[in-house]
């Protein structure tokens, strides 16, 4: 019986926070935390899959009716961690793959609902072992658009193309400076003295999905009202920062914070990738400030438990750079840390953390790391 195996990571994003579904440019990692399958073949259209982590099993078949039903064989309602591999599935039966049946369990240390991308990873590892079992060799970022579909699709989370990119394309110590316009990328590499420290607020925000879709229609609805006065703009990555300041008072109030944020955003991970090329992380870790701020005030996505994360750890010996990474609304801070100060670092802004919020928070040395991959085992 043929086996495989199929691993994918989360991701951490260095800037450039909610302007991907802007068609602007971001910069994430993939990090060395990951999901991991171990699948068996089955010769029938089913897969029967354990979830180690939540000590459960579900059961599909792999026909788009049954998998529109979101319905086990027997008529139950397919649990909603059962909806990303489900998703896959059916957004690869839609575009015509074959997709085999398996019998499968997995695993993941990426922490859920933290703002590190679990759900990617998850659609990812099982996009990547159905591409190797059905020997398909889907391009990279064909894969990674498929599982965004996916989730906005089949899950229903509006989600742009950043965290399945990253899982997908991540390449160990490197940055992945993405245009999500034209889709192309380019590996920046980080300094290898340089850890990226990530510190789970524990706090997560009910709504966070409708609060996320609300920001995306603000941004939509600022593209409509400027239109008029920049004919042919698309999406706010069309908007320049001068453009922005001659027309800002045209956009109603909160519409136009929003605005702001991804037109300025934007410019950021420009200006930042260069400092980082440059290898210059001071400044590229003032940019990771000004962009908390940003989400903070205009973006209004963190909460007071990231803020004070951010603004302790910038004040910490050894800290480039602190921001909250992710949608926000809860969830973690990524810090870039100078190696020989992460011991200091981490148990410092832990006691810190449990001292002002009475909450303990995870924290997880982590390196920018590989994407996906499979392959058959033996
Ligand atoms: C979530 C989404 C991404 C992106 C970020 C914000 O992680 O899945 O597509 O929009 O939020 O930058």
């Amino acid at each position: 019986m043929e086996r495989f195996f199929s691993t994918a990571p989360g991701r951490v994003n260095l800037l450039g926070e909610h302007v991907d579904y802007n068609q602007g440019i971001v910069l994430p990692a993939a990090v060395n935390r990951y999901v991991k399958i171990h699948a068996r073949r089955l010769n029938e259209p089913r897969v029967i899959l354990y979830a180690m982590d939540f000590s459960q099993q579900v059961e599909f078949l792999l026909s788009l009716e049954a998998l529109e039903a979101r319905e086990d064989p027997y008529g139950n309602p397919l649990p909603s961690w059962a909806l990303y591999p489900g998703g896959v599935a059916w957004v690869l039966l839609k575009a015509g793959y074959p997709v085999a049946g398996i019998e499968a369990t997995y695993t993941s240390d990426v922490p859920v609902g933290a703002g590190l991308s679990s759900s990617a990873a998850v659609e990812v590892a099982f996009a990547t072992l159905w591409n190797v079992i059905g020997g398909w060799a889907l391009r990279p970022m064909d894969l990674a658009r498929l599982c965004q579909q996916a989730e906005n699709k089949y899950v229903g989370v509006n989600c742009g193309l950043m965290d399945q990119f990253a899982s997908v394309h991540g390449i160990a110590g490197h940055a992945l400076c993405f245009d999500v316009r034209d889709l192309t990328y380019e590996a920046v590499p980080l300094p290898a003295n340089v850890m990226l420290v990530i510190a789970d607020s524990g706090v997560r925000r009910s709504l966070a999905t409708s609060a996320y879709n609300e920001r995306r229609l603000a941004c939509e609805e600022a593209v409509e009202r400027l239109k008029p006065h920049l004919p042919g703009i698309q999406a706010l990555r069309d908007v320049s920062v001068d453009d922005f300041i001659r027309l800002a008072h045209l956009l109603p109030e909160v519409v136009r914070r929003r605005a702001q944020h991804v037109v300025e955003e934007i410019a950021r991970v420009e200006a930042a990738v260069k400092a980082l090329k440059q290898g210059d992380v001071a400044l590229f870790g003032r940019y990771m400030k000004e962009g908390h701020r940003s989400l903070r005030d205009l973006y209004e996505v963190s909460t007071p438990e990231l803020d004070f994360l951010v603004e302790f750890a910038l004040n910490q010996p050894g800290c480039w750079g602190a921001r909250l990474t992710g949608a926000g609304f809860g969830g973690c801070t990524v810090n870039l840390v100078q190696r020989e100060w992460v011991e200091p670092f981490v148990r410092n802004l832990k006691e810190a953390y449990q001292r002002e919020t009475g909450r303990m928070a995870e924290v997880y040395v982590c390196l920018a790391s590989a994407g996906a991959s499979a392959h058959r085992i033996e």
